[in-house]
């Protein structure tokens, strides 16, 4: 593909997708190779699942995407990333922001210190700008996650991982992005919580036409709500196909949801190296 070239919308029959990866190859440092060959979309509207154990380059894709891997020395160093059908590849964070990415990094990163409304007004900024603090703002988070209002003078550091988890959300939903980036957004919640927070996130999806992409590793979970997945391991694309399917393939049963009825035609795979989730 040629610089100039977007990648399908020219033609004005098949829209581009949101974002693109083309054989993508991601070095850090540039000595370490994280992710090699990757070709991966997400189409307007959707939720894709990006699953795969530790270490697998989920994570890695994402700050790519979105920019942040620049900051940590990460280079797409083969192929190209395309966003709206524009060569973005290895643009920087800012650029990205101001495109409609917004990202939500592992961990909850909540400023614990500040209140939870002080925290939400981290979110008022738009298109690279502070926007001026309008209550309207918050009117979208609270509608999605109700419990956050009642906690607007709590410090954010004193408030439950689950509700943190929802007030990084809120705080992302308050940027009105375009494409949104979650990484691990079950890590160490409680699956009723988890189940709650997933179902927002389908919610939320198709209320706002936010196109998704959540890496985790809770594969059952989040192939619920994606519309398509793809399985990483070792910086490589080991299965993809729509969510439903996936959901329902041995390789996914058997090593991420511990359900398999072909248990011993399974169990010598060599190169899944998943830990079993009983989840
Ligand atoms: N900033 C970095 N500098 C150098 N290497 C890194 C950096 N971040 C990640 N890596 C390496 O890149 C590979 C992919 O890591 P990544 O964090 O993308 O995996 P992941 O699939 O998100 O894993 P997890 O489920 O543990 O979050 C790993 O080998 C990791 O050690
Ligand atoms: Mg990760």
């Amino acid at each position: 593909m040629s610089e100039t070239e977007s990648s399908g919308e020219a033609t004005g029959e098949e829209e581009a997708p949101v974002v693109e990866l083309d054989n993508a190859e991601i070095v850090y440092d540039r000595n370490f190779l994280a992710v090699q060959g990757v070709s991966m979309k997400a189409d307007r509207g959707d939720i894709v699942a990006l699953l795969g154990p530790n270490g697998a380059g989920k994570s890695t894709i994402l700050k790519m995407i979105s920019g942040i891997g620049r900051s940590e020395r990460g280079e797409v160093t083969r192929g190209d990333v395309y966003y709206e059908g524009e060569k973005v590849t290895n643009f920087q964070t800012k650029e990205m922001v101001d495109r409609g990415v917004t990202h939500i990094l592992e961990g909850r990163r909540v400023f614990p210190d500040l209140t939870v409304e002080e925290n939400l007004r981290c979110g008022l900024y738009r298109e690279g700008r502070r926007i001026r603090y309008d209550k309207s703002d918050y009117e979208l988070a609270f509608e999605y996650f109700p419990q956050l209002e009642d906690l607007l003078d709590v410090q954010a550091g004193y408030t439950s991982g689950g509700e943190q988890q929802m007030l990084v959300i809120a705080r992302a939903l308050i940027h009105r992005p375009n494409l949104l980036l979650l990484d691990e957004p079950s890590l160490g919640l409680a699956p009723k919580l988890v189940q709650d927070i997933y179902e927002t996130l389908r919610e939320i999806n198709r209320e706002e036409e936010i196109t998704m992409i959540i890496a985790d590793q809770n594969a059952q979970r989040t192939l619920e709500i994606a519309d398509y997945g793809y399985v990483l391991e070792n910086g490589q694309i080991e299965l993809n196909d729509p969510a439903d399917v996936l959901v329902n393939r041995e390789e996914i049963k058997e090593f991420y949801l511990g359900t398999s009825s072909e248990e011993s035609r399974y169990s010598d795979i060599r190169h899944y190296k998943i830990r079993k989730r009983y989840t």
